[in-house]
């Protein structure tokens, strides 16, 4: 750990530079009508070092709607619990280069999606979660994200049912895989628990600290002693985070950011710095990759400041 960095006035500083900007470039996601009513203006940073500090700033400690976020902790889950050949057999580990809801390569690829971060990907992991848990994959999941985070995480079900409500696409992309035979279980099951992963309300603060183990070599944000994943794992999701983690904006990430990066729609970013720490983001207006305008450069700022990166 780079002790010489004061990590809290590095996050008030960006805040301080970043925050009148906020909400004046980008959109706030409208296609899930729950999402549109989010104040453009909310700006939020947190960060969780490897040996447990925390530092915070702005709306840092504001829930938000996690979204796309969640595929990470899907992902987890399913690579704890089931042999990852059988996983890998179903979902690919390459960049897709589309938007991240998009269709087009399922059906030159027979219904495999490139990878589990695209909206086919965490599709199929909710296939795969569904067959480990069943009717108690939402609870599991819910209860693994709480774990993790240290305290209760609930789902938004207002954003939850708005999802469902307005979800067509994800509904077109389940039955075009389930056409292919790659789900195994009902399409409303496997839809169900994606809304609600998406729905998860977590605050910058709950995601750097339920996403730690990614810097820690896989290890449980407070307990040395549980392996999330292996170590080995935790170097394959970042390594899938860089390359997949903000669809086709990744190359851009990688260049101007250089850590393994996943967000969400909702406006929020987690990033990982392996050995050191995780840092999380949260500005609503998104650029039209889906990515937060503001929450890029926020972490554009945190590298320039600290020199942290994985190059
Ligand atoms: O599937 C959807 O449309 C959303 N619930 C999640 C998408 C998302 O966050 C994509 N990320 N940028």
């Amino acid at each position: 750990m780079n002790s010489s960095l004061d990590f809290q006035a590095v996050l008030d500083d960006i805040v301080h530079t970043l925050q009148p900007e906020a909400g004046r470039e980008g959109k706030v996601a409208s296609y899930i009508p729950a999402l549109a009513r989010v104040d453009a203006h909310r700006f939020g940073i947190a960060l969780r070092t490897c040996d447990g500090h925390e530092a915070v700033a702005g709306d840092g400690d504001v829930p938000f709607s996690i979204q796309s976020i969640s595929k990470l902790f899907s992902l987890t889950l399913a690579m704890r619990h089931m042999p990852e050949a059988a996983l890998w057999a179903r979902i690919g580990r390459e960049p897709s280069g589309n938007p991240f809801n998009s269709l087009v390569q399922l059906e030159s690829e027979q219904g495999k999606p490139r990878n589990p971060f695209i909206n086919a990907g965490a599709i199929a992991v909710a296939d795969r979660i569904v067959e480990l848990y069943g009717a108690d994959a939402r609870g599991t999941l819910r209860g693994f994200l709480s774990h993790l985070a240290g305290e209760p995480i609930v789902f938004d079900e207002e954003v939850a049912a708005s999802e469902a409500a307005t979800g067509h696409r994800n509904l077109a992309l389940a039955h075009f895989m389930k056409s292919f035979g790659k789900l195994d279980h009902p399409v409303a099951e496997v839809l169900d628990l994606y809304f609600h992963q998406c729905a998860l309300a977590l605050s910058c603060r709950q995601l750097a600290r339920a996403a730690s183990y990614l810097a820690r070599d896989g290890a449980h944000p407070a307990n040395a002693d549980e392996q999330v994943v292996t170590e080995r794992q935790a170097r394959r999701i970042n390594a899938l985070m860089l390359t997949c983690g903000t669809y086709d904006a990744a190359g851009e990430f990688a260049f101007r950011i250089g850590l393994p990066c996943k967000s969400g729609v909702g406006g929020g970013i987690v990033a990982v710095v392996p050995d050191q720490l995780t840092l999380c983001v949260w500005s609503p207006a998104l650029d039209a990759t889906g990515n937060s305008h503001l929450g890029m450069k926020a972490l554009e700022l945190f590298v320039a400041r600290t020199g942290l990166s994985v190059f």
